[in-house]
C-alpha cells in the first residue's frame, strides 16, 4: 500500500516536471493569492487558463490550470498557468528559468510558514487544503484507479517521443510543415525551418506581417497562436549579379572600405545589399516611418530602389510592403 502511494506520487511528480515554455506569457505578478474558495475560482476564471488548452504540448493531457504560487526566488506571488501540479509538502514555485512549477527547495518546507504556505499559495485546488495529510489525500486518491495510473506513465514516456508538426505559411503562400518538438523560442523555430529548407539562418525569419513586425529570436513561441506566424525565406544569394567596377568606396551605412559586391543607390553613395538589407530590417518594421534616408545626403531611398539594391526575395518584398502599409496607417493615426 505504502509503496504504491510513493509510486504514485513520483509518477505525479514526473508527469508534471517537464518544461512548458507557454506558462511564461502567462506570468503575472500579483499582491496576494486567494485566499478562499470564492476568490480562487473568481481569479482562476479571469486568469481563463482553459482556452489554452489546446495550446500546449507540456501535458498529454492537455490540462492547463491557474495557479497561484511564490516565484524562484520567494520574494513575489505570481499567477500562471501551468500543467496541474501536485504539491508533495514544500513550497511550489514557479521558475522562469525552468519555465516549470517547481518544489525542490527543502529551506522552503511549508509546513514551516505561519500560517503554513500551503493554505496560501497552494496548486490549483489545494486552498481546500488546511494540511499536508489533505495534499496526501488528493495524490493518493488515483491510487485505487490502476488505469490511472497506467495512462500517467505512458504519457510521461510517450512526451518524450512527442512530436507535433505543425504548418507554417510563408509571405509567399507557400506551406512548410516542420516538427515542433523542444520549440520553445523562435530561434529554435528558425533553427529548424533554415535546417528543413536548406537555407541559412539569417535567411529564415519570422514576421508579424498583421502588425508589420519581426518576432525576436528570444520571444516565446506559442503553438497557440501559429496563424500569428509568418515566414520570411531570403535570399541567400543576394549579392550575386551586382557590376563590379574595381574601385574602393566607403559603405554609407558601414563606413567600411568595400571593393566588391557593391550597389550604388540613386544618390551616389555606395553600400552592400546585405548591409543595406539589415538596416531596413533595423530601422523600418514598427518604426512608423515610411521611408529610409540617405545617412549621409539624406536622399530618399524609396521601396522599390530598396527591393531591387537589397536584391530581396519574393517574401521580402512582400513582407517589406507589409511594413510600410502599418507605417502609413500608424503615421495617419498619429496625425
Ligand atoms: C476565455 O477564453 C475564451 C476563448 O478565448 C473566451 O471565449 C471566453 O470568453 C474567455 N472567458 C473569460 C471569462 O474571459
Ligand atoms: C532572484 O535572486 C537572484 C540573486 O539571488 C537575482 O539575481 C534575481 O534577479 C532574483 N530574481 C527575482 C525574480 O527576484
Ligand atoms: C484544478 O484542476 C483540475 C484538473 O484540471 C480541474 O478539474 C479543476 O477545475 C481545477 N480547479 C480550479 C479551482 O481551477
Ligand atoms: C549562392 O551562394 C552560395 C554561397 O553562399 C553558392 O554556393 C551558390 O552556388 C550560389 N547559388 C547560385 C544559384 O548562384
Ligand atoms: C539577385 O539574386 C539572384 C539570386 O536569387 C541573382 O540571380 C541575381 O543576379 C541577383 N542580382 C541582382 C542585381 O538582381
Amino acid at each position: 500500500m505504502i509503496s504504491l502511494s510513493v509510486i504514485v506520487c513520483s509518477i505525479v511528480q514526473l508527469a508534471s516536471s517537464a518544461s512548458c515554455p507557454q506558462s511564461i506569457p502567462t506570468v503575472s505578478v500579483v499582491p496576494r493569492c486567494p485566499s478562499n474558495e470564492k476568490e480562487w475560482i473568481s481569479a482562476a476564471e479571469r486568469k481563463n487558463c482553459s482556452a489554452l488548452e489546446n495550446c500546449h504540448t507540456c501535458s498529454k493531457d492537455r490540462s492547463f490550470v491557474y495557479h497561484c504560487v511564490l516565484n524562484k526566488n520567494a520574494t513575489e506571488l505570481v499567477e500562471v498557468c501551468a500543467p496541474i501540479w501536485y504539491m508533495s509538502g514544500f513550497c511550489a514555485r514557479f521558475s522562469m528559468t525552468d519555465r516549470r512549477i517547481i518544489n525542490d527547495d527543502p529551506a522552503l518546507d511549508c509546513t514551516k510558514f505561519v500560517p503554513p504556505c500551503l493554505t496560501r499559495f497552494p496548486s490549483n485546488e489545494s486552498f481546500k487544503s488546511e494540511n499536508v495529510d489533505e495534499l496526501d489525500e488528493l495524490i493518493i486518491e488515483s491510487k485505487d484507479d490502476s488505469k490511472e495510473i497506467e495512462k500517467i506513465s505512458l504519457d510521461t514516456t510517450r512526451k518524450d517521443v512527442l512530436e507535433e508538426v505543425a504548418n507554417f505559411v510563408t509571405m509567399s503562400g507557400k506551406n512548410i510543415l516542420c516538427s515542433l518538438k523542444n520549440v520553445v523560442t523562435i530561434r529554435d523555430l528558425r533553427e529548424k525551418l533554415s535546417e528543413k529548407e536548406s537555407v541559412p539562418l539569417k535567411c529564415l525569419l519570422v514576421v508579424d506581417k498583421e502588425n508589420g513586425v519581426l518576432y525576436q529570436d528570444a520571444t516565446v513561441f506559442e503553438p497557440c497562436k501559429k496563424e500569428r506566424y509568418t515566414l520570411m525565406v531570403g535570399n541567400k544569394n543576394r549579392t550575386q549579379g551586382f557590376k563590379e567596377d574595381g574601385n574602393v568606396h566607403t559603405d554609407v551605412i558601414s563606413n567600411k572600405q568595400i571593393s566588391h559586391g557593391k550597389c550604388q543607390m540613386c544618390c551616389g553613395h555606395f553600400t552592400v545589399p546585405e548591409t543595406l538589407f539589415d538596416w531596413v530590417k533595423d530601422k523600418l518594421p514598427g518604426s512608423g516611418d515610411v521611408e529610409l534616408q540617405c545617412p549621409r545626403c539624406s536622399d530618399v531611398w524609396e521601396e522599390e530602389e530598396l527591393v531591387e539594391k537589397c536584391n530581396m526575395s519574393e517574401d521580402e518584398k512582400l513582407f517589406l510592403n507589409c511594413v510600410l502599409e502599418v507605417n502609413e496607417k500608424t503615421k495617419k493615426m498619429k496625425q
